[in-house]
C-alpha cells in the first residue's frame, strides 16, 4: 500500500495557546506585511522512500533541523505567495490557488526537488484557512499565504536531498509598500543582477530573494522602495523588481511589459492583468523594453505610467527612478488613472466583488 499522504489524510492539532482575540484584534488595527502570524501551519514531510506523508495542520512553531540539513547549505529552497480574502457577503475566497501550485511545481522541478501533488498543495491551503478563518482581516487587508518547501537530510555531498518538508504558513497583511497607495520609488540596479540566461530566475526559489537583497539595500539607501534589475547579459533590458514584475503605459494607451524568457518570474498577477487588458481591447507589448528606452519615453512624455504588480504588492504605481547617473519622474509623478482602474478591476475580482469571467477566484 503507499504511503503517500492523500488529501482527506490531514491530522487537525489545534493550538493549545492561541493568541487571545482583543490580541488579534488589536494587532488587525496597524497591519502591514509579514510581521503577524496566524496560530497554526499545514505541514507534509516527503522522503524518497515514503512519498508525501504526515500531513497535518499544527500550532504554528520552531522546526528542529539538522544542522547539516541540505538547505542550510546549497539553499534547495522554493516558495509561493498567495492571498485569502473574507468577501463582503462574509465568504473566504482564494485567488487562483492551482496557478500557485503548477508554478510551484515547476520551481520545484528546477529545483531538483519533490513534486507535489495539486490536490495536497490545495488540500494544504484549505485545511490551513479554514483552521485560521478568524485571522483573515476584514476589510482593506487579507490573510497572506506562504507556501514553502525545504531540503531537511543531514548530508554534505551535493546532490538533491532526499528529505523534505513543505509547509504553509499565513500571515494577515496590509500594505506592502509603508506608502500605501502612494506611487513608489524605484532604483536601477547597474551593478548587480538578478538572473542569468539558464539560472533560476524563472523559478520561485529563496536564492534568487537573497541575491536581490543587496541592490535592494542600495535601493533603500537612494531613497527609494525597490530595485529593478537590468539583463544579465547586455546591462541593458528592463527585467523586472525585487519581487514584483513591471509594466509601462504609453500615451497611445498601450502597454509593454518585459516577455518571460526563463529569467522573469512568471508572475499570477501579472498573467491575470495581461488578461483582463487583452478582455477590455487594450494592446500590451510583451517585449524587451530597455533601460534608454525608459529614460527616453518618460522624458519625451511617451510614458505616461509605470506600475509594479505582484501577489504581496497588487499594483503599485511608480511615480520616480533614480540610477547612479540621476533620476526621472515617470507622469505627474503620482499613480496615474491606467494603473488606478486596472488594479481597481483586480482587487474588486480578487475580493469576490465583481464577475469572475475566467473563473479564477476559489471559495472554501
Ligand atoms: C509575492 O508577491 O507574493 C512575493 O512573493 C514577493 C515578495 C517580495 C513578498
Amino acid at each position: 500500500m503507499s504511503a503517500e499522504a492523500s488529501p482527506s489524510e490531514f491530522t487537525i492539532k489545534l493550538n493549545a495557546n492561541p493568541m487571545p482575540e482583543d490580541e488579534r484584534l488589536q494587532a488587525f488595527q496597524s497591519l502591514g506585511f509579514g510581521t503577524l502570524f496566524s496560530d497554526h501551519m499545514a505541514v507534509i514531510h516527503w522522503n524518497v522512500v515514503k512519498g508525501w506523508h504526515s500531513a497535518e495542520i499544527t500550532a504554528r512553531g520552531p522546526f528542529a533541523i539538522d544542522p547539516a540539513a541540505a538547505v542550510l547549505h546549497y539553499a534547495q529552497e522554493i516558495f509561493e505567495g498567495m492571498k485569502a480574502y473574507r468577501t463582503g457577503d462574509g465568504k473566504v475566497v482564494l485567488f487562483r490557488p492551482d496557478e500557485n501550485a503548477r508554478r510551484f511545481n515547476e520551481s520545484a522541478k528546477r529545483m531538483a526537488m519533490p513534486e507535489i501533488p495539486q490536490e495536497l498543495f490545495l488540500q494544504a491551503i484549505d485545511q490551513l484557512v479554514k483552521t485560521d478563518a478568524k485571522w483573515i482581516p476584514e476589510g482593506e487587508g487579507s490573510l497572506y499565504l506562504r507556501p514553502f518547501m525545504f531540503a531537511t537530510e543531514a548530508f554534505l555531498g551535493v546532490r538533491p536531498a532526499r528529505d523534505y518538508i513543505f509547509c504553509v504558513i499565513a500571515s494577515p497583511v496590509g500594505p506592502y509598500f509603508k506608502g500605501g497607495a502612494k506611487a513608489v520609488k524605484i532604483w536601477v540596479s547597474e551593478n548587480y543582477t538578478r538572473a542569468a540566461p539558464g539560472g533560476t530566475g524563472a523559478a520561485k526559489c529563496g536564492g534568487n530573494y537573497a541575491a536581490s537583497l543587496i541592490a535592494q539595500q542600495e535601493a533603500v539607501e537612494h531613497g527609494c522602495d525597490q530595485v529593478a534589475f537590468l539583463d544579465a547579459a547586455e546591462h541593458k533590458w528592463v527585467e523586472e523588481l525585487g519581487g514584483m514584475n513591471v509594466f509601462f503605459v504609453m500615451d497611445d494607451g498601450s502597454l509593454v511589459t518585459p516577455p518571460l524568457g526563463g529569467t522573469i518570474l512568471p508572475g499570477i498577477t501579472r498573467n491575470s492583468l495581461l488578461s483582463l487588458m487583452r478582455d477590455q481591447g487594450m494592446t500590451v507589448n510583451e517585449r524587451p523594453y530597455s533601460f534608454e528606452e525608459w529614460q527616453a519615453d518618460a522624458k519625451s512624455g511617451k510614458l505616461k505610467e509605470a506600475f509594479a504588480c505582484g501577489t504581496a504588492a497588487v499594483v503599485a504605481g511608480i511615480g520616480e527612478v533614480k540610477f547612479t547617473q540621476g533620476s526621472f519622474q515617470i507622469g505627474t509623478g503620482e499613480t496615474g488613472p491606467v494603473t488606478t482602474k486596472i488594479r481597481e478591476q483586480l482587487v474588486s475580482i480578487q475580493r469576490g466583488k465583481s464577475n469572475d469571467p475566467h473563473g479564477w477566484v476559489r471559495t472554501i
